[in-house]
């Protein structure tokens, strides 16, 4: 009898670990797509659509010149999702006006495809050089001042952190990687927020945020956001690295 309720719990023991194995996996969705297709798309493009590299960088990590974003390493969920938005015009490209025809001239897979590729696409990006890009003319923040509207907040803002997690690292499957992000894209997702250009946030939440901020909190949590440590003094691991 003793032996058998050992035996028995045993048997809970490495079911509940399964069990919860399962609602992480489904919780973060590595993509499912075929990745030799996602990154045949990224690097030749399709039919009518051209590669995504010529646009996004050659290891997708976006450019500030043209304005795009870094894509490599995004969770999944949140790649499909906007390439998903730019098919069914929820969300507008309005920087160069590209995006809702590159998506449309994809199948539903090939998204699934290219999506499940640059989630899994592992780059050392340091984030935008901010020095080039005031050089070039761009205002640029203050980052010192970004990085406590992003982890602390202001008495107006909530905190980028309570959705974001810290230093921009996202928290899967809604909630994107910002961190790391190019200086010019965040610059202009979070105009595009505040004026409404951009609605296809869930419950508006990104809107409400933004509307809260000025000139200067933009451009300065860009500029904290962009060469954001993922990693806190001591700590090796983000919550998501494996
Ligand atoms: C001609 C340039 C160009 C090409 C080619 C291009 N993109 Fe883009 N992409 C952009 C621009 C510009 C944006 C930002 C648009 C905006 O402001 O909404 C963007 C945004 C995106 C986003 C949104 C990312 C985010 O963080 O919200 C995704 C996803 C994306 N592109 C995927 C792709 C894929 C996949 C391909 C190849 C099939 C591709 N792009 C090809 C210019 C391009
Ligand atoms: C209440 C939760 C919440 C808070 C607080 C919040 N965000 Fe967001 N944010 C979101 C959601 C949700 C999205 C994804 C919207 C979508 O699906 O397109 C998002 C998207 C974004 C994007 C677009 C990313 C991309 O790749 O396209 C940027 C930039 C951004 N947030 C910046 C910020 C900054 C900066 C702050 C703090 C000043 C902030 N957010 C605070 C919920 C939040």
């Amino acid at each position: 009898m003793h032996k058998y309720l050992i035996s028995m719990s045993v048997v809970a023991f490495v079911t509940g670990v399964f069990a919860t194995g399962a609602i992480a996996a489904a919780q973060f969705p590595k993509g499912d797509g075929n990745v030799a297709s996602g990154q045949s798309i990224f690097e030749n493009g399709k039919g009518d659509v051209p590669a995504c590299n010529s646009c996004h960088g050659a290891d997708g990590s976006g450019d500030d010149n043209m304005g795009t974003p870094r894509l490599s390493g995004q969770w999944f969920s949140f790649l499909l999702k906007q390439l998903e938005d730019y098919a069914s015009d929820a969300r507008t490209d309005n920087t160069m006006f590209v995006m809702n025809a590159n998506a449309k001239g994809l199948s539903k897979q090939d998204r699934r495809d290219v999506a499940t590729y640059l989630a899994q696409k592992k780059i050392d990006f340091k984030g935008s050089d901010l020095k080039a890009i005031a050089e070039g003319g761009t205002e640029v923040g203050k980052s010192n001042f970004g990085k406590s509207l992003v982890e602390f907040g202001s008495p107006e803002l909530s905190a980028c952190k309570s959705c974001h997690g810290y230093a921009g690292r996202g928290a899967p499957p809604v909630y994107p990687i910002i961190g790391l992000q190019r200086y010019t894209y965040l610059v202009s997702q979070l105009k595009n927020w505040r004026d409404g250009t951009r609605s296809n946030d869930p419950m508006s939440q990104m809107q409400k945020v933004a509307q809260k901020m000025s000139d200067d909190d933009i451009r300065n949590a860009a500029a904290y956001l962009t060469n954001a440590n993922p990693y806190s003094m001591g700590n090796f691991y983000t919550p998501y690295d494996h």
